[in-house]
Formats: structure tokens, sequence, C-alpha cells
């Protein structure tokens, strides 16, 4: 089951801004990932976009008015379904009834009952966002632990330029499952987490290169699997799709992204940066030989050109664990996947190792599917995840890894380093 908010309750708010119509692509979008939708319209919006607007992207029936035939008292049977309440676009008038405990309409009544996490986006004309009586109701919210989204800068509609405009879906969806997944703890909730993505390129000459073909698309889908656990991740990328890249960080934009380029820089990248994580997860295409790089164009001749390559450092085998930290590697394979994944676990001492083969049918490379084995240190057989989305297969991966963590955290595995110890 890939979608993250599969079967989430997401009521969404609707007030009178002109933005009202991008709530109907968030509709849609938050439905495509399976969520359940449930829209409230306030009397204002309503004149912007019609309830069968919603009712068509939604499959549910749009709530515009406080009482109706159909449920004696919707506000609270709608506030106490909803796994979360997002009031998008929300214009100074909602955030002051908000900030302010009114409850004269569905919409506010709605946000005054429920006890599910709020979001606000606010979306209006600059100067009514940046009135200090619009400030500070978003600021009182916030004390009462709403979520406010920062509107984008841009031309608004009134014709004028300034802060006022509504975000990327994208980032919408990245807050709501940053909210959702604050709710529940796991043995990932608040843990730092550092992914490397793409594949390392390795300069021949200031014209040519040796690279791979990894997108990264398997390290963004594993970094939004984490996120959805609750915790905090940082990617670094060598070379990966910027499409990818982009739809991750628009997304996430509280996730720290560091680029680079070749293996050495991708080494130095993950000395300075492990130290500040509780789990490393190498999931890049690491270059295992370097040629000899020439400032000047290798010149064509009539002779057949041979590049001498010589040896990268192994990242994760020079990497000194002392402490308690959690350690993943990859194993991504043409042959004998189960047989060099076993060895890895074991010479690279992980605690994990995910494998997958690039070859053949089901090759994990380039594309957006892919069947992976999860090795687990003190285990001899993997976890098998079958031939299916890459982010529905990262999403199950990581569960089990959590699930893993929480097994040995309560004793029932014995930590590594406790192991060492007994050994000496
Ligand atoms: O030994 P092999 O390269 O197949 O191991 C793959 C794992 O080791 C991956 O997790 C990869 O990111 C990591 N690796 C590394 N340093 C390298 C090459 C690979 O840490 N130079």
């Amino acid at each position: 089951m890939e979608s993250l908010l599969h079967g989430k309750h997401i009521t969404i708010c609707v007030t009178g801004s002109i933005a009202a119509y991008k709530a109907a692509s968030l509709a849609s979008f938050l439905k495509k990932k399976k969520a359940e939708v449930h829209v409230i319209l306030t009397k204002s919006a309503s004149r912007f976009v019609s309830a069968v607007t919603f009712k068509s992207l939604t499959g549910n029936p749009v709530i515009t008015k406080m009482f109706d035939a159909s449920s004696f008292i919707p506000h609270i049977s709608i506030a106490q379904l909803s796994d979360l309440v997002l009031v998008a676009p929300a214009t100074a008038n909602v955030i002051a009834k908000a900030a302010n405990g009114i409850a004269d309409d569905m919409v506010s009544a709605t946000l005054l009952s429920s006890t599910a996490p709020k979001i606000i986006v606010p979306a209006m004309n600059t100067a009514m966002y940046e009135n200090p009586i619009t400030q500070q109701n978003l600021k009182k919210l916030a004390d009462f632990g709403f979520e406010i989204i920062e509107p984008d800068c841009g031309e608004m509609a009134c014709g004028s330029s300034g802060k006022g405009r509504f975000p990327e879906i994208n980032q919408i969806y990245g807050k709501i499952i940053q909210v959702l997944s604050s709710k529940r703890t796991t043995a990932l909730s608040g843990k730092k987490v550092l992914i490397t993505a793409g594949g390392t390129i390795e300069d021949i000459d200031p014209v040519r290169f040796i690279g791979n073909r990894s997108s990264g698309r398997t390290a963004f889908a594993f970094a939004k699997a984490f996120i959805a656990m609750g915790a905090q991740v940082s990617i670094i990328a060598a070379n990966v799709s910027e499409r990818a890249l982009d739809d991750f960080a628009s997304t996430f934009t509280d996730s720290q992204i560091i680029k680079v380029r070749c293996a050495a820089d991708m080494e130095n990248a993950v000395n300075e940066h492990f130290k500040n994580c509780d789990l490393l997860f190498m999931c890049a295409a690491v270059a295992d030989y370097k040629p000899n790089y020439s400032t000047h164009k290798i010149k064509k001749a009539d002779d057949n050109l041979v590049l001498e390559l010589s040896r990268t450092n192994d990242i994760l085998c020079g990497i000194n664990n002392f402490t308690n930290k959690i350690i993943v590697g990859f194993a991504a394979e043409t042959d004998n996947v189960e047989e060099y994944a076993r060895r890895k676990l074991e010479k690279k001492n992980l605690d994990f190792v995910i494998a997958n083969k690039v070859c053949g049918e089901e090759s994990a490379i380039g594309g957006e599917k892919s069947s992976l084995l999860l090795f687990s240190k003190g285990r001899s057989e993997p976890f098998v995840f079958p031939y299916a989305a890459k982010t529905e297969n990262a999403f199950n991966v990581i569960e089990k890894i959590s699930e893993l963590l929480t097994e040995r955290a309560n004793g029932q595995f014995r930590r590594k380093a406790d192991a060492a110890h007994i050994h000496e």
C-alpha cells in the first residue's frame, strides 16, 4: 500500500479568496494520493467555485450550510471524522474568526470543534496579509498549535505584486505528511536521517566524464518514507534527475539538500554530516573507480586510448561507527543478489542492506518500479518486497526497518556495540 495518505480523512475548508479555484486542484491531488477528501465551502467561496466541482472531484457530498436535513449537527461529525483539517485558501476573515473563537458558519465551527491537527494556507491581498491584525491573528493560531504555510510572493489577482499567493500544491502536501507523521510515534520519530542519492560523476577532462544510470528516484522515495515515519531528512545528492530533485525539494522545504559531483566530494560530505545523524542511508551509486583527470581536453588520435582507473575510497568501509548509529547500505547487482548482499552486510558492518536487481525485466535502475530484499543483521533470511512502484516499496521497507528497530530497542536484538563489547 503506497500512499502515505491512504484512508486518511482530510477536510479542506475553502474560503472566499480568488485562489479558491486552486483548492479544486488540491482536492483532486489529495484524492489521487488516496485520501478521503471532504470539502466545506463558505458562502463567499461558493461564489468563486461551485460545490458541484468539489463533489465531482472528491466523490463526497460538499458541506455548504451549518444545518442541513441529512445530519443534525454536521460540524461535529465532520470535525470528529477528520484526521486533518486544512483551510485552503484561508482569508483574513476566517483567520480572524478562528483566532477569536468565533463559530458562526460551518468552517469556523469545524475549526473550533475539531481536535484534529490544522493547517492554515493564507492567500489574500498583500496589504491584508501584512496588516498587523492578520499577522497577530496568525501568531495566535500558531501559538494554539495550528500549522501556518507562508504564502508565496508574486503577482496577485488584483494586479499588485507581493506576498499573499496560494503556495504550490507540493508544499501543502509536504506539510500534510509532516503534520500527520508527527502525530504518530515510531522508532524513527525525530531521528536525523542522512541519505545519499544518485550517481557520482568522475571527470576525465573538462568535457568528458564517467557516470552511471542512477536517477536518485529510489533515494527520494525513501526520503519521503522516512519523513512520513517522523524522521528529519538531509540528502547528499550526486547526479540525480532534475525533476525528481525539484519535486522533492518543493514538497519538503525543511529538508537540507547538499549537492556533490564525484565520489571524493560525496565522501567529504558524508564524513562532515555523519556525526550529526542517527541513521545513514547509503543509497547513492558511488563510483568504484576514477580516471586521472586531465586539465586539457584529451585530443583524438589514430590509436586506441587506454584510460587508467584508480580505486575510489569505499565510503561505508571508511565510516568510524563508534556510536549507536544505524547504517544502511545498498546492493545493486546483476547476479547472485542474495549472496553479495549478505557479504556486504558482514564486510561493511551494516545494520541493514537493501538489495535490488539491476538487469532484466524487473531492473530497478532508472525506472519507476523495483523489487527489493531487506537483509537485517543477525537474521539469515531477507524480507521480500515484490515488484511494485518504488514509492510503495520504499514505504513498506522503512515501516519494516522501523519495526525491527523497535524490536532491537526492546532488547530482542543485541546492538552491535554491545556484542563487540562482549567479545573483548
Ligand atoms: O561494494 P558495493 O559498492 O557494491 O556496495 C554498495 C554500497 O556501498 C552502497 O550502499 C553504496 O552507496 C556504498 N558505496 C560506498 N563507497 C563506494 C562505493 C559504494 O560507500 N566507493
